[in-house]
C-alpha cells in the first residue's frame, strides 16, 4: 500500500519524507489554503522536496471541462513530475478525466462517496478514485465498507484504476481498508505518526536499554568492537 502525504506544508512534507517510507503528497483548495502562502511557490517548493518521482496530487479549481483541461496541462507543465490533475467527481469532471486521459495527464477523481462513483470514474480513466472515509463514517454511511466495495467492483471490472483512500481519523480505519487490498491512503503528517505510535513498543525498548546497561553499563556496541 502507498501512503500518500495529506497536507501543503512543506516542513512537515521535508519532515515526514525523512522518517516515513512516503510516496507523494495529495492537496486540494482547503488545504492549500491553509498555507496562506504564493501558489506557484508552494507548489514548485513541495515538488522540490519531494523530488520528481514522488506522485503530487493538485486538485482543479476550475468546474468546467474545458477550464479543467487547461488548468491541468498548465499545472503540469509548471510542476512536473509525477503529477496528478485531482478532479472532483461531475458530469464535467468525466469529460475531462476522458479528455486529459488521451493527452496522457494523469487524474485522480476525488470526492467520491459512492461505490457508482467510483466505478464511473474508472471508466472514464481515472488512474486513482479517492473515497473519504471519514467523512461517510460521519454520515453514518460505513466509510470503511464503501472502500471495500470500491477496491472489490474495480478488480471485478478489470480496471486499471486504483484507490487512494482518503479522510481518516482512526488507525482502524486505515488498518480495515488496507486488509482489501486498497492501493493507497493519503492522510496528514499528524496522523502519520500515530500509525507507528504504541505504548508497548515504548516499554520493549525502555527493557532493552535497561538489560543492556545492566550487563555493559554506558558503553555500546561500537565501544566493544574496537
Ligand atoms: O483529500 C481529501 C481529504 O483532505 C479529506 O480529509 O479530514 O478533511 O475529511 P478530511
Amino acid at each position: 500500500m502507498l501512503y500518500v502525504l495529506d497536507t501543503a506544508n512543506i516542513d512537515r512534507i521535508r519532515e515526514c519524507i525523512e522518517y516515513y517510507p512516503v510516496d507523494g503528497v495529495t492537496t486540494n483548495p482547503t488545504i492549500i489554503s491553509k498555507e496562506n502562502s504564493n501558489f506557484p511557490a508552494l507548489i514548485k517548493g513541495i515538488r522540490e522536496v519531494i523530488g520528481p518521482d514522488r506522485m503530487l496530487h493538485i486538485q482543479t479549481t476550475e468546474q468546467t471541462a474545458d477550464k479543467i483541461i487547461k488548468e491541468a496541462v498548465q499545472l503540469k507543465e509548471f510542476v512536473g513530475g509525477d503529477f496528478y490533475i485531482k478532479i472532483p467527481i461531475t458530469a464535467d469532471g468525466l469529460k475531462a478525466t476522458s479528455a486529459l486521459k488521451k493527452m496522457g495527464i494523469k487524474v485522480t477523481e476525488t470526492a467520491i462517496f459512492t461505490q457508482q462513483q467510483a466505478l464511473i470514474a474508472a471508466r472514464a480513466g481515472a488512474d486513482f478514485v479517492a473515497p473519504y472515509v471519514n467523512r461517510l463514517d460521519n454520515i453514518v454511511s460505513d466509510g470503511v465498507n464503501v472502500v471495500v466495495e470500491i477496491v472489490s467492483l474495480l478488480k471485478s471490472n478489470c480496471c486499471d484504476t486504483k484507490v487512494l483512500a482518503a479522510s481518516f481519523k482512526t488507525v482502524e480505519q486505515v488498518h480495515k481498508i488496507s486488509l482489501a487490498g486498497t492501493h493507497a491512503v493519503t492522510m496528514t503528517p499528524e496522523f502519520f505518526k500515530t500509525l507507528i505510535y504504541h505504548p508497548m513498543t515504548l516499554y520493549a525498548i525502555d527493557d532493552f536499554m535497561a538489560d543492556w546497561q545492566n550487563a555493559y553499563g554506558e558503553k555500546k556496541i561500537s565501544d566493544l568492537l574496537k
